[in-house]
């Protein structure tokens, strides 16, 4: 989520700056009665143009967030971590944080929206990594198994883990403990995992066993996977 809000302010950033430019040009030229007809509509054209495009981000993000435009489609959750590893490991490799996946690279079967998986994993690994910050040993251990007809999947970081507010709090919209965070990762995590029929929950490993944080993701196997 902090990831697709730099992203949305960077995109939105252009068209806004486009269209005040372009106003005070034409407002200018209204003023000093310099501009023609042809010069005014060329510019009140590029308003029109940029308003739309900023627009179009706006209705991109809404339907990302919207649950109507979810797919169901049978997704592999392990592929789903391993691809979302790979976006992020250029971030993970700088910050020399080591993801360490335990057991097997067999797929894990659920239904639903691959991009929306994707998005809960996404921001589990940035949660992960900015918390690794903090710490010198700096691991994300990930494990995804079947349990019950459910598909477990368990990111836990070698972090300090979430301070008592955040674990209250992580998952109310806009809470967040970073300069520059939105908080709305676990609200969005959360949404969309009831929305599979699932669940996501967080905790934090005891400290006998090294402490951090514990992301579980728990879905519904795809049925004829159930085991
Ligand atoms: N792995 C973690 N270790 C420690 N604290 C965490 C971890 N994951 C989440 N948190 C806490 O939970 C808060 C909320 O997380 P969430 O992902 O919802 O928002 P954010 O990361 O702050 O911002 P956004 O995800 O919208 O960019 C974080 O600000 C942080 O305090
Ligand atoms: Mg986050």
């Amino acid at each position: 989520m902090g990831e697709l809000a730099a992203s949305l302010g960077h995109e939105l950033n252009q068209p806004l700056t486009a269209i005040l430019t372009n106003a005070q040009v034409a407002k200018r030229g209204l003023q000093s009665g310099r501009f023609d007809t042809g010069q005014h509509t060329e510019f009140l054209d590029k308003i029109v143009h940029n308003t739309q495009r900023a627009s179009q981000i706006i209705e991109r993000i809404r339907s990302f967030i919207r649950p109507s435009a979810s797919r169901s489609e049978p997704v592999d959750l392990n592929l789903i971590v391993r691809e979302v590893a790979g976006l992020v490991a250029d971030e993970a490799r700088s910050t020399k944080v080591r993801f360490v996946f335990s057991n097997n690279t067999e797929q894990m079967l659920v239904t639903g929206d691959s991009i929306q998986l994707s998005q809960i994993v996404l921001n589990a690994f940035r949660n992960a990594i900015e918390a690794l910050k903090h710490t010198t040993q700096r691991e994300i251990r990930v494990s995804c198994r079947y349990s019950n007809a459910r598909v477990i999947l368990r990111i836990r970081d070698t972090g300090p883990g979430l301070t008592p507010e955040a674990l209250e709090q992580a998952g109310t919209p806009f809470f967040t403990t970073k300069t520059t965070g939105l908080g709305m990762g676990i609200s969005i995590s959360r949404s969309i995992a009831m929305q599979h029929g699932g669940t996501l929950i967080l905790s934090n490993a005891d400290t006998q066993s090294g402490g951090g944080a514990i992301v579980e993701l728990n879905l519904p196997a795809l049925s004829e996977a159930n085991i």
